[in-house]
């Protein structure tokens, strides 16, 4: 009986880390959770003023949270086209649709120009190619990553967060400083 009521904890545990995952592109679909976002964004001092763009931006939850918690404005540039338009969906219900922008766009050709803030949940690999784009950024911008560093940058700040069973996220920091990268 042990053994059964085991076996479908685990079967849902499985069922429901599938059902959030998506296989589109070089790096799954797999979403910050909502604690994890506030601290992204709570480290990065996001403000009324800023833009923050989500390299990746899934189901839209890291721009709209900005908008609507900060007031700042916010562009997700995604490669899934079907959560480009669930983020839309969930920007109008969330009613910050004027304040955000979801572009279906590989993240690697994005204009990072107009960003204060960028937001990275991608693997080490996409975060190194990310580099020549994330130079140009302004200085006083920050980079805030969820998990993964950036290769060759030493974060202004490291910080742990425990989350649930099996996974410790942890979150960096950058400061863009100007010249320096
Ligand atoms: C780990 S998820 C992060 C989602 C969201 N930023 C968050 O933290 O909840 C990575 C996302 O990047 C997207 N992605 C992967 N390669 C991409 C690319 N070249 N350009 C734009 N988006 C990409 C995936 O479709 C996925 O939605």
């Amino acid at each position: 009986m042990r053994v059964s009521k085991l076996a479908l904890v685990l079967a849902l545990v499985f069922i429901t880390g599938c059902a959030n995952l998506r296989y589109y592109a070089e790096v799954p679909y797999v979403p910050s959770p909502p604690e994890v976002v506030d601290r992204m964004l709570e480290l990065a001092e996001v403000k009324k003023d800023d833009i923050v763009y989500d390299i990746g931006s899934g189901d839209g939850r890291i721009v709209i949270r900005a908008a609507k918690k900060h007031g700042a404005r916010g562009v997700g540039i995604e490669i899934d086209p079907e959560l480009v338009e669930r983020s839309r969906a969930k920007a109008k219900e969330e009613r910050v649709e004027h304040r955000v922008e979801f572009r279906h766009q590989d993240a690697l050709t994005v204009d990072l120009s107009p960003a204060t803030v960028v937001t990275l949940y991608m693997f080490p690999e996409f975060n190194a190619k990310l580099r020549p784009l994330l130079r140009r950024l302004k200085p006083g911008s920050r980079v805030v990553s969820h998990d993964f560093d950036i290769e060759g940058w030493s974060p202004t700040t490291v910080e742990r967060m425990d989350g649930g069973w099996l996974h410790r996220h942890t979150i960096y920091l950058w400061k863009i400083e100007g010249g320096d990268r």
